[in-house]
């Protein structure tokens, strides 16, 4: 059934149009001049010296682990609150995942449960930028230098968020060890499918580029395969796309954060619901979602079925990992038990939320949810 206020939907201008018809007009589609100028646009917005452009966000926390070293007998403390394939890139290196809980305000992982899940295997904290919302950087990274840990930020759900007072903030991504953004269509900026490695380390984006490109290093003759690889290359097309939405994205960032005050100001007179912050001391958010908390009790199912049936597309943002069948199976029986996490996500509702979404399209998005709260009760 198609929505008509779908949940998220891409922003594309007539500016991406001609990118993406120019480079069908050249003879070169992968591994060429799209790559380098998209490469070095993320690398120069973030003040970084490498970024790698990949097929997604799953292929970057792919290479990310491998380049890292991560691998057989290493675990990295990971939050269970999130997308699947942050328990998956670790499990395809043959790491294990060791699932933290998280805070109750940003809803990202929370240093002293990080602290708490430390063992001599652990290896790596993978720290997300939970719906846009930046991790308390600080408290980690003195925490992962202290232990020896390697960091890695996954980004995917966060490009342009930032820590640090005004004049002195930083992005997400530039922390860690390494990050790792997506550009899935349901993000604050799209290639399609796509994503991205950022590291400060010559010798480790030399890496990440042999590794994305079947193991050749840049340069070899194509069927010289230093190492094994994996096809995790970006497409021309998809590069020309991703350089024109950096180019918007601060823009395109100003129209998410005016609709979550839309939102914020539609759905305050719901006492009921529990609304994100919309300022966080020391935070800048990068708005990737709008997601509500519904009282404990109230069911989501028929929230979501009322809404639906209004033609109101809503998400489930997010069924822990630890509770996913696939990844029950993977941890063989271990017991995870994290509280806040299946509470918070028992409750979440994310609502819809894009760029060029009508202040009209929220009114009736806040009145729906009303109504349909009202039944739920
Ligand atoms: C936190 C997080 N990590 C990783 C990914 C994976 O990105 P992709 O879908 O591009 O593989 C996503 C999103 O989709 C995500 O939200």
């Amino acid at each position: 059934m198609t929505m008509q206020i779908p949940l998220s939907a891409p922003d594309i201008s007539g500016e991406e149009i001609d990118a993406v018809s120019r480079v069908l007009r050249t003879p070169h589609l992968s591994l060429g001049p799209e790559l380098q100028a998209f490469e070095d646009a993320l690398a120069t917005y973030h003040r970084v010296d490498h970024a790698v452009a990949v097929s997604s966000g799953t292929a970057g926390l792919h290479l990310a682990l491998l380049a890292l070293d991560i691998g057989l007998g290493d675990e990295v403390i990971v939050p269970s609150f999130t997308f699947i394939a942050v328990a998956n890139a670790v499990l395809q290196v043959g790491a294990t995942p060791i699932f933290a809980e998280i805070d109750l305000v940003t809803l990202n992982l929370d240093p002293a449960a990080v602290k708490q899940a430390i063992t001599p295997r652990t290896k790596a904290v993978l720290v997300v930028h939970t719906f846009g919302v930046p991790a308390q950087m600080d408290a980690l990274m003195t925490l992962a230098r202290r232990h020896r840990l390697v960091v890695i930020e996954d980004a995917c759900e966060a490009i342009g968020a930032r820590i640090g007072e005004d004049g002195q903030a930083r992005l997400v991504g530039t922390f860690g060890d390494m990050a790792v953004f997506g550009f899935y269509p349901n993000k604050q900026m799209t290639t399609g499918e796509g994503g991205a490695v950022l590291t400060r380390d010559a010798a480790r984006a030399a890496r990440l580029r042999t590794l994305r490109n079947q193991g050749r290093r840049p340069g070899a003759d194509w069927l010289d395969h230093a190492e094994v690889g994996y096809n995790y290359r970006l497409s021309e097309l998809a590069c020309a796309l991703g350089k024109v939405q950096l180019k918007r994205l601060d823009a395109m960032l100003d129209l998410r954060r005016a609709a979550a005050e839309r939102y914020s100001q539609l759905l305050k007179d719901l006492p009921e619901l529990d609304l994100p912050p919309l300022e966080l001391p020391r935070r800048t958010i990068s708005w990737f979602v709008y997601v509500v908390r519904l009282p404990e009790g109230a069911s989501r199912d028929s929230v979501q079925l009322a809404l639906r049936n209004r033609g109101i597309a809503t998400g489930r943002y997010f069924p822990p990992i630890h509770l996913q069948p696939g990844l029950r199976a993977a941890l063989k029986g271990a017991q995870v038990a994290l509280p806040v996490t299946e509470s918070i996500a028992r409750r979440t509702l994310a609502l819809p939320f894009f760029n060029r979404i009508e202040a009209s399209q929220q009114a009736t998005v806040a009145q729906a949810l009303g109504a349909a709260l009202t039944k739920a009760e």
